[in-house]
């Protein structure tokens, strides 16, 4: 099992709608996903609001949201993404697993979220930042994702619809327009993130 953390010390960075998203990538690809809810809002904005978005729908998803889960019971899957309140469990108490940092690229958001993972950059897993709602014609942003040279998510009116109808990026038949523009840009974040994963597990095989 591996343990993802979706953790930011802002709020409205895009935590819950990456949480969404790479569970939803994990379990399109086949892998057993779980999803925590760990934040105590959870029901207002966060994860477990999305669960009763989809119930109301009539709409079954794809992994399962928790709103916790014990250790054992987290060996039967292969991922379990965690949602995390804004700042609310302080960088350094973060259990075990891969945190990842999303942020918007303006330049209060952007040096909050580089002061969180330099602060995780003891972990045996290097942390990821994560571009998240990020403003490509401003040129100011444009520039940053270029020197950063990652994956990045941008702004997209496609987020929201998904959310209010419990949906996530590989849901068919939402009639969502641009939810194909946003998947496709989304499966670069899995990549690198499947790749980091990759890549420290045959570090530690060495
Ligand atoms: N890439 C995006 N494009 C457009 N809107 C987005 C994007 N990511 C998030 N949003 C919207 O921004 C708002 C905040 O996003 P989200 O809930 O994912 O952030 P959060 O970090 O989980 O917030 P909180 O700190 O309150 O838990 C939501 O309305 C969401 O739909
Ligand atoms: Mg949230």
């Amino acid at each position: 099992m591996q343990a993802i953390h979706i953790f930011s010390s802002k709020g409205g960075s895009g935590k819950t709608t990456a949480v969404l998203s790479l569970a939803a990538a994990l379990a399109h690809r086949g892998h057993r996903v779980a999803l925590v809810d760990a934040d105590p809002n959870g029901a207002q904005g966060g994860a477990t609001r999305w669960l009763a978005q989809a119930q109301a729908a009539g709409r079954p998803t794809p992994f399962p949201v928790l709103k916790s889960l014990t250790s054992s019971a987290a060996q039967a899957y292969d991922y379990v993404v965690h949602d995390h309140p804004p700042g609310g469990r302080a960088a350094h108490q973060l259990p075990e697993g891969l945190v990842i940092v999303p942020t918007p690229l303006d330049p209060g958001s952007f040096f909050s979220a580089t002061r969180v993972i330099d602060s995780l950059r003891h972990r045996s897993l290097p942390p990821l930042l994560l571009p998240s709602r990020v403003r490509l014609e401003r040129a100011e942003q444009r520039r940053l994702a270029s020197v950063l040279a990652v994956p990045v998510v941008r702004d997209r009116a496609a987020y929201g619809s998904l959310f209010g109808q419990g949906a996530t990026l590989y849901t068919d038949g939402t009639g969502i327009i641009g939810l194909a523009a946003a998947r496709e840009e989304f499966e670069d974040t899995v990549a690198r993130v499947l790749a980091h994963l990759g890549a420290q597990h045959r570090k530690e095989a060495a």
